[in-house]
């Protein structure tokens, strides 16, 4: 093969994986929009289960599950939500997350543990037993929230 030939094969291959692997790096945008947006279903699914469990709405055991079920199920994707690069754009999340990632594997563990309850529990008679676990829950994002995301702000 001339030498030439050689060079031109070799410029081919390079340029073909750096398309490649540019293409497989996440886009920021499109994870801070897809955290958002699961995060709101996430708020979704618990205003909606709190207006059952409050007695606000008359539901039956069918629609606790189904609600408590889907934040479990959140949960278990939780730590999907943070990719690195995305503390920077339309986005509340601290630098924290990535600064202090072992406190940060704690907070994700005990919303995971929190939700995983709640879900497993959610088939009980006894409402006291799914109120608590909701509650507890409830504290586990605050808990994430406080350390974590940054105040509301204009955008
Ligand atoms: C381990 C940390 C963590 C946990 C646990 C957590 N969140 Fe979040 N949440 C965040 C961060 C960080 C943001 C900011 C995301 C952004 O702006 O990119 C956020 C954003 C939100 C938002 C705003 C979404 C938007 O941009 O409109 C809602 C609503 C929300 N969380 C609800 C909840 C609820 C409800 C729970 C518990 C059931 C919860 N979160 C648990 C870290 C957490």
């Amino acid at each position: 093969m001339p030498k030439w030939l050689h060079w031109m094969f070799a410029g081919f291959f390079v340029t073909v994986l750096l398309t490649a692997s540019y293409t497989a790096m996440a886009d920021p945008k499109n994870e801070i929009t897809y955290r958002r947006a699961t995060m709101k279903a996430l708020g979704g699914h618990m205003g909606a289960l709190n207006a059952i469990l409050s007695g606000r709405v008359k539901r039956g055991k069918g629609s606790v599950v189904v609600h408590a079920r889907a934040i479990g199920n959140i949960g278990k994707l939780s730590h999907t939500l943070f990719a690195k690069g995305t503390d920077k754009g339309r986005t509340r999340a601290k630098p924290q997350i990535w600064a202090k990632p072992n406190q940060f594997k704690q907070a994700i563990a005990a919303f995971k543990k929190a939700s995983a309850k709640l879900a497993s529990s959610a088939n009980n008679r006894d409402m006291k037993i799914v109120k608590r676990a909701f509650k507890a829950v409830t504290k586990t994002c605050g808990g994430c929230h406080k350390t974590f995301r940054l105040p509301r702000r204009k955008r």
